[in-house]
């Protein structure tokens, strides 16, 4: 499960909050999408739920696992915890839950594209060529699995990257945009793969996308505007359209 309370994010160089005081749930293997303009803190929101950087305040937690503002008054005792320990924390809670689709892919140029997508496995400690071969099969990337990530078109690693993020079974997958580089017919064929393999491994998944219809895919559809999240696009236009 995940639970975000109160999360607000303000970068040091900007005075508006990115993220204000947002509030989502999402049980134990439902999906939700997040759409929204360009630059409206969607992939800020990821990265604190990844742990790659801290809230300014409110709370995040995953499972057993909760993530804080590294100064948080109400917290003592966590932020006592060494600037080491709390990034060892946050290393295991990756390490074990996380499965993340990055926007710009982050695959490893000196590894082939098999090695890329066991790394997260061999990492937490359950490899398995089997599921993993699986795996690429569904994505249709199996061919490529000697290739060098060098020798990969945009949407190959793309898959690549999407396997990459589910073949160690985390809990929570992220996935920021997982399927801008494909075209229409790869889109909805990928994502429905995504979120079938989040639903048979009860997989709490978290899709920023710009398309509708991965958008809708989803047990939640949401829209990000104004540092918060909404069910319904039209509760975020801040005027209305009358004639
Ligand atoms: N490290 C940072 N420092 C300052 N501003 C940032 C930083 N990262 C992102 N921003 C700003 O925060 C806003 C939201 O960015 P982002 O979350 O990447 O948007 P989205 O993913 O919705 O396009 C943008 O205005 C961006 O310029
Ligand atoms: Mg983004």
């Amino acid at each position: 499960m995940l639970k975000i309370e109160k999360l607000s994010k303000t970068y040091d160089t900007v005075s508006t909050p990115i993220l204000s005081a947002l509030d989502l749930v999402v049980e134990s293997g439902q999906s939700v999408s997040i759409q929204g303009a360009s630059g409206c803190g969607k992939s800020t929101l990821l990265s604190l739920i990844a742990g790659f950087d801290s809230p300014t305040s409110g709370s995040i937690a995953i499972n057993d696992y909760c993530l804080r503002p590294v100064k948080d008054p109400a917290h003592e005792i966590d932020n006592n915890k060494s600037a080491s320990l709390q990034s060892k924390y946050v290393d295991e809670f990756r390490k074990n839950e996380l499965g993340i689709v990055f926007q710009s892919y982050n695959l490893f140029d000196c590894f082939n594209a098999w090695d890329n997508i066991a790394f997260t496995a061999r990492l937490k400690g359950n490899y398995n060529k089997h599921y993993q071969t699986e795996l690429m099969q569904q994505l249709n990337i199996l061919q490529l699995a000697k290739k060098p990530i060098s020798q990969l078109s945009g949407g190959e690693q793309q898959r690549c990257a999407i396997a990459r993020a589910l073949v160690h079974k985390p809990s929570l997958v992220l996935a920021d945009e997982p399927t801008g580089n494909l075209d229409e017919a790869t889109s909805q064929a990928v994502s429905d793969i995504l979120f079938d393999v989040c639903r048979k491994m009860n997989t709490t998944l978290l899709v920023v996308t710009h398309s509708a219809d991965v958008a809708l895919k989803a047990d939640n559809p949401l829209w990000l505007h104004a540092g918060k999240l909404f069910t319904d696009k039209a509760l975020t236009t801040p005027w209305s359209h009358s004639p």
